[in-house]
């Protein structure tokens, strides 16, 4: 296994729409393991394949609090969403950043696992929002879209003041 590069805000590569998945093999399996130690290292609770630069319809995540649920989903879609909850999100693309961002309470999806089978699952709370969250990555959405202009902007200048810091300190892995 081996941990990927997550690509940061405002890179364009993450406004790439993602391609459904066709081929269930070893290569996918392998970035399937990828994603996941790369969420749990950084450490997320979610993260889609655009943002580590592969721009297929795919997601891992795990909202438990033992970090031993992880749940893939390939080419998902939604069949149903219901009410609304607010929470205060982050994203791994856009660190050190959280807002409040307004998404469905309960949602029913259906996706493949990683052998290609169909399943559907109903979520509700952090779990809902998760999915909604990672979905968006593969419509090249990121959370940050839901805030006001102004918002979005100043996020944008703290993410460069904080790479810029990161730099003069010689902290290069992401400056380059
Ligand atoms: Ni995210």
């Amino acid at each position: 296994m081996s941990k990927l590069t997550i690509l940061e805000f405002p890179d364009p590569r993450l406004r790439t729409c993602a391609v459904p998945v066709t081929r269930f093999d070893a290569a996918l399996s392998q970035l399937i393991d990828d994603l996941l130690e790369t969420m749990y290292a950084a450490p997320g609770i979610g993260l889609a394949a655009t943002q580590v630069d592969v721009h297929r319809q795919l997601l891992v995540l795990d909202v438990s609090e033992e970090k031993n649920r992880p749940l893939v989903l390939i080419n998902p879609q939604l069949l149903a969403a219901e009410g609304e909850q607010v929470y205060q999100e982050g994203c791994l693309s856009v660190p050190g950043i959280y807002a409040d961002v307004t998404r469905a309470h309960s949602i029913q999806v259906r996706a493949l696992d990683r052998q290609g089978q169909a399943f559907e699952l109903a979520a509700d709370g952090l779990l809902a929002i998760c999915i909604q969250h990672e979905m968006d990555h593969l419509v090249g959405k990121v959370f940050v879209d839901y805030l006001s202009v102004l918002k979005r902007a100043m996020v944008r200048k703290k993410l460069e003041k904080a790479r810029r810091a990161r730099v003069d300190a010689g902290q290069r892995e992401h400056a380059l």
